[in-house]
């Protein structure tokens, strides 16, 4: 078999195995509606209905392939070497014992690189995605202690990791800033946020502030974290007649195929990238430096490539969330009014790429107050690039804010929850907007009842258990509500009544492919089972990222769109023979396999028998759908409440968080058991944050010390207790399928709840995470 036949054989076996088996479901799950389709909310579908991942099994099986598993004819591997200076040149690098060792294939430096166009970095255009705008393998620049300067390809991984360990390098080092002492003394800039200042002013805050009843003025801080996704990235990818075909994991298809295309003078439709399942994504499985490296490497040997990070690899060359210092200042009136919220910050940035922590973002719908001071400064440090990780900015900002609210709370002695209900805003405090569905104060008062809030003690430090501490506490989360541009859906129905829906969407494990059949299958009036969904793939046409809690209503959206187109295509195929002459598209819905008259339901045909008596095989609708500017008009977001009780070991200081509960508006939830699991996760990913995850960088030289899961810690089975979900379930009227976003609503609050929660506990105070027991001693 040639290498064309491998490569364009993984690519269909990959996204055929993405869709194969579909689960039916029994059609008895009647749900209330919110959509705006009469058929629909009478008969009652998929949504709502708590459905398994359809990818399940595959993956216990271990029958889905993931981009590193794919095995190509002739495939070389791939194994870097990562630079150990923070700045400078590359003095010397001798590859003379790599080039000689066995198996080797290919030594690849700035030396005898080709030339390749500088990634556009992320927010430049819709179609970049690239974390740096840094040239690769191009001069003996160094950027970052970690970046990749030389590539090995051998016949085994074993004999490239060897290879890469020969190569000689000398550095001239030059001066680079490492510290945070260092870059804040060199000035700070304003932070911009995809194209947004970072920054409100509304009144006299700091005046608002002095003159308050009662108030609080904190600094709290957040460390780096570094993504650690149980799949390392790695890519699968070969050069077919001079196209190429990566089988990545990515999380924006799309958008990776048009910057590569960019990096080698490529027309889009020249990079075909295939994801159909992702081991974790959180906002780092994007384009990195090695998916152009390893494509380099494979276009200069004309072989394919697999290249697989290691874990330490990931430390090195992907980005992860940068350390925040944050001013908190809150000023109430005696009834426990806000009359100023100040949120004010710097972030760390490297000179090469431009993601800030937003972390004001969620302070901007929090609260009602009368003045405001929000602000987001960046620093510029010698360091690996930042991105985007679960909810970037609100993660952390909340950590800032909702330890202050809680600081105030016990300030004034009231009630942390009573304090956050007394500052309910009307409407959004910033915008002056309609919220278009908030209801914290009903998911407040279902938590607290859900989680057995009136049992903690009002005064810290005052119940105690042995040698445990025990206390709870809260906090607040928001996300907004977001739609980016370029979605798509196409939707093929065949004679046999089946349907595929395409759309270039992505399924990172949190069930995305799961509720996109749902969707279909309840728009399209099919069981699941007569539904295919084909995703992750950069030749579907358009572009949905998964990325801000969106991809979902991006789905739906486009999904909607063309459903509808298809409706009109098929009356017009039905032509005037059919119970359905004459009506037009919003006259009728689809059900059982059929479209039917909304104004009298015994007037219809099945698709079968449109297509049937057309003599069609299939019919074939294609829709953009574009975020509608009606969004314009609303302030939206996912909320949550969440309550954590902790047990803190007065002997060691060691804290073991005993309940958590999360309590989410989050508008209509389109499948309880994937949205159960996305919760969760999220909300295990801020116990992390809370109590243990932190990036040691060494301030000298800018090296990550604990670039390995031995030693940047994370949550493990033990370390999460059982974690309560519990939603409002209230659908948005102004969003599709009245859902909002669910992926990082989850974090948002956690490292507050918990830190809160402690404080509870013990009478300390932590204001700097990870909130580990050297601190509580
Ligand atoms: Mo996300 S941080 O938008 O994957």
């Amino acid at each position: 078999m040639s290498i064309v036949d491998t490569a364009k054989e993984a690519a269909q076996g990959l996204v055929q195995g993405a869709m194969s088996k579909l689960v039916p479901l029994a059609p008895d799950r009647w749900i209330p509606g919110g959509v705006p389709d009469p058929l629909i909310a009478r008969k009652h579908g998929t949504i709502g209905s708590p459905v398994s991942r359809l990818d399940g099994a595959l993956k216990v099986k271990g029958a889905a392939r993931f981009a590193a598993e794919v095995r190509m004819a002739d495939m070389a591997y791939a194994a870097l070497r990562y630079a150990t200076i923070a700045r400078g040149r590359i003095a010397s690098i001798d590859t003379a014992a790599a080039e000689a060792a066995p198996g080797v294939a290919l030594v690849m430096t700035h030396l005898n690189a080709p030339r390749m166009n500088p990634p556009a970095p992320f927010g430049t255009s819709p179609t970049a995605v690239g974390q740096n705008d840094l040239p690769i393998l191009q001069d003996d620049r160094i950027h970052w202690n970690g970046q990749p300067i030389a590539l090995v390809l051998a016949e085994t991984q074993e004999q490239a990791d060897h290879a890469a360990s020969l190569i000689d390098i000398g550095y001239d080092v030059e001066p680079s800033t490492t510290s945070l002492a260092k870059a804040v003394a060199a000035g700070t800039q304003p932070g911009v946020f995809m194209g947004q200042p970072l920054l409100n002013e509304v009144g006299d805050a700091e005046a608002e502030l002095a003159a308050a009843a009662h108030r609080v003025d904190q600094r709290y801080r957040t460390p780096r974290h570094n993504h650690n996704p149980i799949e390392p990235h790695g890519a699968t990818l070969a050069w077919v007649d001079g196209d190429l075909v990566i089988h990545d994991m990515s999380q924006m298809v799309t958008a990776t195929a048009a910057t590569i295309a960019g990096v080698f003078d490529l027309k889009p439709e020249q990079v075909r990238i295939t994801s159909p399942y992702v081991g974790g994504g959180f906002g780092c499985k994007g384009l990195w430096d090695h998916q152009i490296i390893a494509a380099a490497g494979a276009r200069m040997i004309d072989r394919p490539v697999r290249i697989n990070l290691s874990r330490e690899g990931v430390y090195r060359i992907v980005g992860g969330r940068t350390l925040t210092e944050q001013r908190v200042a809150i000023g109430a009136e005696s009834d426990g009014r806000f009359t100023a919220i100040l949120h004010t910050g710097i972030a760390a940035m490297t000179p090469h790429n431009n993601m800030p922590e937003p972390f004001i973002l969620g302070t901007r719908a929090g609260y009602a107050a009368d003045s405001f001071k929000l602000s987001v400064e960046t620093v510029t440090m010698n360091m690996l690039a930042n991105t985007f990780m679960r909810a970037p900015g609100e993660a952390v900002g909340t950590f800032g804010l909702e330890s202050a609210i809680d600081e105030l709370a016990v300030e004034m002695g009231i009630d942390p929850v009573e304090l956050r209900m007394r500052n309910e805003p009307e409407q959004d405090p910033l915008s002056g907007l309609p919220f278009s569905s908030r209801h914290i104060g009903e998911a407040y008062r279902a938590g607290a009842e859900a989680f057995g809030w009136s049992e903690r003690a009002a005064t810290p430090g005052t119940r105690r258990e042995g040698e445990w501490l025990v206390g709870m506490g809260c906090a607040t989360g928001t996300y907004p509500y977001y739609r980016m541009p370029g979605a798509a859906a196409r939707i093929t129905l065949t004679r046999a009544g089946t349907a595929i829906v395409e759309v270039a969407a992505h399924e990172m494990g949190m069930g995305t492919s799961t509720t996109t059949a749902m969707v279909a299958a309840e728009r399209l009036g099919l069981p699941m089972d007569k539904v295919e969904v084909r995703y992750g793939d950069s030749i579907i046409p358009g572009a949905i990222m998964a990325g801000g809690s969106q991809q979902t209503a991006a789905i739906g959206a486009a999904v909607i769109a063309a459903h509808n187109a298809l409706v009109g295509e098929l009356l017009k195929l039905a032509g005037n023979d059919s119970p359905l002459a004459g009506l037009s598209a919003d006259e009728v819905g689809s059900e059982d396999g059929a479209l039917v008259k909304l104004a009298d339901p015994a007037a219809r045909e099945s698709f079968v028998s449109i297509l049937s008596r057309a003599q069609r095989d299939e019919i074939i609708a294609a829709e953009e759908a574009s975020p509608p500017l009606e969004l314009m008009h609303w302030s939206m977001h996912s909320h949550s409440a969440i309550f954590c009780e902790v047990r803190v070991n007065a002997v060691t200081g060691e804290t073991r968080v005993s309940r958590i509960l999360g309590s989410f508006d989050c508008g209509r939830i389109l499948n309880p058991k994937t949205a159960r699991s996305q919760f969760r996760g999220g909300i295990i990913m801020g116990l992390g944050m809370a109590l243990m995850e932190e990036t040691q960088v060494d301030d000298r030289n800018g090296r990550i010390m604990n670039p390995s899961l031995a030693e940047y810690h994370l949550p493990v089975h033990l370390d999460v207790p059982e974690i309560d979900v519990i939603w409002t379930d209230i659908a948005d009227p102004h969003t599709p399928m009245g859902a909002h976003g669910i992926g990082e609503i989850g974090i948002t609050g956690v490292a507050a709840a918990v830190a809160n929660a402690i404080y509870n506990a013990t009478g300390k105070r932590v204001r700097d995470l990870p909130i580990t027991l050297d601190k509580l001693l």
